[in-house]
Order: C-alpha cells, then sequence, then structure tokens
C-alpha cells in the first residue's frame, strides 16, 4: 500500500486529509472524533477575539436531488472564549501528538498577533494559519478577505507574524481577487511557510421572493455570505495550478475548495496541493468520509505505480498552459454507439442551438446551414445505424462538420453513449508559434 504520509514544511501528518477551520473544528471534542476516523489533521475553527453570531447562517444552491452542491455561510470566527479553545488544543495534542493541529488565526494588532500566536504556541499547536480570507462580516472589520485583498498589507502582516512564530505560518487566500499570483507571492514575500487555498467566494445564495429578502434570511435582511463545496472546485482548481506553476512560489500548498472524495483530493495534489482540506463535505456527511478518500487514494497510487502521494504531487502542473500554447493541429470528433443511444435527441438539440448544427437523425440527406465549411448536402452513414434501443431514431454526425466541441458528449444521459475520438488533424501549431512567427492574422478580420 503507497505510502500517504507528507511533510508540509516540516510539519509531518500521517495522510493529506486535513480538516478545514470550519464548523467541523469547532471544539476538541469534535476534532477527536475526526482524527479516530482517520482524518490526518484539523485546522482550528478560526481563533480570535470571541464574536457573535447570527441566524440564521447557511444557504445552498441544490441541483436537481443533489443537495448542497454548494454552500453558503454568513457565520464569522470562533464564538468561544479561547482559553476554552486552548485548552481543547492542548488536550487533543496529549492525546494524539501524531496528528497535526493548525491553528487558524484572526485579529488586528501587531500586538494581537504576538500574544494569540504564544498563546497558541505555547498550548500545543503545529502550526498556524492566517485567516486572510473571510469574505463577510470579518472584512468589515478591517480583517479576514480586506487583508488578503491588499497584497502589501498580506505580506506586511505576514512577516508581523513571522517574526513571533516559531511554528510554521501558512497564509490562507481568498478568491476574491484580481489576481491571486500577486497574493500568493505577496504571502512569499512576508515570509510564509506555507499558503492554503480558498476561502469561500463572495456571492448571494438567493432571494426569498415573498419577503423579497436575500438568502439566508436574518430578519428582513441579509448579506453577502461565501460560497463553497462542489460549485468552487473547478475555482478551487484553477487558482491552486496558477499558484503551483508560479516560479516565485515554492512554498507548499494546501488546496481547499469543494473537495469530496479521494478523486477530487488527487486532482488537487496532481495540481501541486501538498495537502488537502475539506469542509463542506464533512458538514453534508460527516467526518467518515475520510475513510473512502484514504482507501481510494492508496489504491490509486497502486494502481499507478506510485510508491508514495508525494509523487503524485504536481504531476498535471507542467500540462497546465497558456491558451496560447495549445496545439491548434490537434481534432477530436464525436462517435455515437448506436447500441447505448435511447434516442433522446438532446445531443441534436445541444449541436443544433448551442454548437455547430452537425448532429441529424433520419435516414436522409440533410442540407447544412448556410455557414458549413463543408459542401452540398450531409449524407447520413452507410450502413444506416439502427440501434437496438433507439432503433432509426439514432442521430449521426455530420463528420466533417463537427468542431468537436464536446458539448453533445457533456448533455448525452447515457455513459459512454459519445466518445470523442482523435482522427488526423494539421500538424502541430500553436497560436503563440504564429504570432512569433507572423502568421496570425485570420483573413474577415476588422480591417479587411
Ligand atoms: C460554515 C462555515 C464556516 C467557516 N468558517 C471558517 C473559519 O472560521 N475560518 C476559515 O479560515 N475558513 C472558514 N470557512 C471556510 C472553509 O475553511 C473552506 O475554506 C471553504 O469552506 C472551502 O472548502 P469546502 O468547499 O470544502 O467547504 C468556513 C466555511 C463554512 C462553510
Ligand atoms: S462535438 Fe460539438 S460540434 Fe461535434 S457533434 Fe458534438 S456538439 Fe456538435
Ligand atoms: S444524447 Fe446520447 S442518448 Fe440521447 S440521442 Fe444523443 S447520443 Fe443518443
Amino acid at each position: 500500500m503507497a505510502d500517504l504520509s507528507i511533510d508540509f514544511c516540516g510539519i509531518k501528518s500521517p495522510n493529506p486529509f486535513w480538516l478545514a477551520s470550519a464548523p467541523p473544528t469547532n471544539t476538541g471534542e469534535q476534532i477527536m472524533r475526526a482524527f479516530d476516523a482517520g482524518w490526518g489533521g484539523a485546522v482550528w475553527k478560526t481563533l480570535g477575539d470571541p464574536i457573535v453570531n447570527v441566524t440564521s447562517r447557511f444557504g445552498a444552491v441544490d441541483l436537481g436531488t443533489y443537495k448542497m452542491m454548494g454552500l453558503n455561510n454568513i457565520e464569522l470566527i470562533t464564538d468561544r472564549p479561547l482559553e476554552v479553545n486552548l485548552r481543547e488544543i492542548r488536550e487533543v495534542k496529549r492525546r494524539y501528538p501524531k496528528h497535526v493541529i493548525i491553528a487558524s488565526l484572526m485579529t488586528e494588532t501587531k500586538e494581537d498577533w504576538r500574544v494569540l500566536i504564544q498563546k497558541c504556541e505555547d498550548a500545543g499547536a503545529d502550526g498556524l494559519e492566517l485567516n486572510f480570507g473571510c469574505p463577510h462580516g470579518m472584512c468589515e472589520r478591517g480583517m479576514g478577505s480586506s487583508v488578503g485583498q491588499e497584497p502589501k498589507l498580506l505580506a506586511e502582516i505576514t512577516a508581523w507574524t513571522k517574526e513571533f512564530a516559531k511554528t510554521p505560518v501558512l497564509v490562507k487566500l481568498t478568491p476574491n481577487t484580481g489576481d491571486i499570483v500577486e497574493a500568493g507571492l505577496a504571502a512569499v514575500a512576508g515570509g510564509g511557510d506555507g499558503i492554503s487555498l480558498i476561502n469561500t467566494v463572495k456571492s448571494i445564495v438567493g432571494v426569498d421572493l415573498d419577503r423579497m429578502v436575500p438568502l439566508p434570511r436574518v430578519g428582513n435582511a441579509s448579506t453577502n455570505g461565501g460560497y463553497c463545496g462542489p460549485a468552487v472546485k473547478p475555482i478551487a482548481l484553477h487558482l491552486l495550478a496558477a499558484l503551483a506553476r508560479e516560479e516565485g512560489i515554492k512554498i507548499p500548498i494546501s488546496g481547499i475548495g469543494g473537495i469530496s472524495n479521494w478523486r477530487d483530493a488527487a486532482e488537487f495534489i496532481a495540481l501541486g496541493s501538498t495537502s488537502v482540506q475539506v469542509c463542506t463535505a464533512v458538514m453534508h456527511y460527516g467526518y467518515r468520509i475520510v475513510e473512502d478518500m484514504i482507501e481510494g487514494l492508496s489504491n490509486f497510487l497502486d494502481e499507478k505505480g506510485m510508491k508514495s502521494v508525494n509523487e503524485l504531487r504536481g504531476k498535471a502542473v507542467g500540462n497546465y498552459q497558456e491558451w496560447g500554447d495549445l496545439d491548434l493541429g490537434y481534432k477530436l470528433i464525436a462517435k455515437i454507439d448506436a447500441e447505448k443511444c435511447i434516442g433522446c435527441q438532446l445531443c441534436v438539440t445541444a449541436c443544433h442551438d448551442g454548437a455547430h448544427q452537425c448532429i441529424f437523425t433520419g435516414n436522409e440527406e440533410k442540407t447544412r446551414p448556410p455557414h458549413a465549411h463543408a459542401h452540398g448536402k450531409a449524407t447520413p452513414p452507410t450502413p444506416f445505424p439502427i440501434g437496438k434501443i433507439a432503433g432509426p431514431r439514432v442521430p449521426w454526425v455530420d463528420e466533417p462538420e463537427c468542431v468537436g466541441c464536446n458539448l453533445c458528449q457533456l448533455v448525452c444521459p447515457v455513459s459512454g453513449c459519445i466518445t470523442m475520438q482523435e482522427v488526423p488533424g494539421g500538424a502541430a501549431d500553436t497560436w503563440n508559434a504564429r504570432v512569433r512567427e507572423g502568421r496570425n492574422k485570420v483573413p474577415g478580420g476588422i480591417h479587411d
């Protein structure tokens, strides 16, 4: 079985699976149950001066029958006294010395940072995470994402904490910024030992149309919250990859955002994460999801012949490139498996209204749209496909016109029914090569 243990800037963890700072890490009792379930580490619910929360606090976007595809919250940092949290950190570290406890911190003045850091380290925290990401409530008070959005301030406060900290300092970034690389470089400039990202995405999750109040409703009003869960995974992956391939960022990254299973975790690790953190999936399904995550990741590493999770780290980073470096000569076309097709015609509608007007149904020649590149009529394949389920309602692709966009495959409800197949394309070419060689003028432009 592959070795899942990691070393995150000197912090050793039995596996890369950490709980993110959030309700699942509110108390020592919870974190100990999580460690028993298999989590390697936990980032404690953000500590600082205790706050007062509102009710309600959460809202969600469901997608069909899938509940909480996206979760929105307007909760603040811990509402529990600091001394109580510290006592519990001490207790957890005494009972689970090999597991990781990171203290997430948020405060204002330099002196407050000094005291808070010293207290958390005295309690036994293995590391610190600076919460520069919370996009609601705390940012109105000059903390959270209001720091994460100002690179100079981010670097300065990180540097303060480095003056005091004996343990590694992780800087948790906000996705609510125009340039994540600028924020990441500021974390490095401030002396940060690691980066965590993402915190939640600023959002309004919906509107109560009877009361005309945004959600989640607090009496007769609401405010913007932070969005997380499966819906934010693509945003998180992109921001992670942007940092992972940045030359100036060599410090380890803890990836967060919509991770719900081992595959999500493997994707984050392949794009450069050393550890991964999870919040929404645990709020949804509980601590025990980590059992499947550990088993799934181990099996995957074994299948790929990797002896350690460290071999997976960053494997996909080099293949994340600028659009201008992609191969313009690479060609795909859609193929429909007549035996699997149920004749629903979703691909036909999608291609005709949302793509390239090149899927048809019926055994007769079809008139191509006026803008088609191919000449004449589109001819159905011979022999004409008669499906087991769909009979003559199996659509066919006018291959010369297919631009290989994937849309039909994405809408097809039958797994494996539409596949995208590689066909001989042109010679390898890129837009950037065309620009370099002066071949980038496409006829039909503004000045033609
Ligand atoms: C209810 C709730 C409370 C949160 N509280 C904190 C917090 O106190 N400190 C913090 O750094 N992040 C906090 N987060 C953000 C999470 O740590 C995490 O960055 C975010 O939820 C994305 O991960 P996910 O998609 O797995 O939920 C909170 C998230 C939720 C949903
Ligand atoms: S890949 Fe795109 S263009 Fe080709 S058939 Fe499917 S939807 Fe149409
Ligand atoms: S979407 Fe899939 S199942 Fe439906 S008609 Fe097209 S190929 Fe057949």
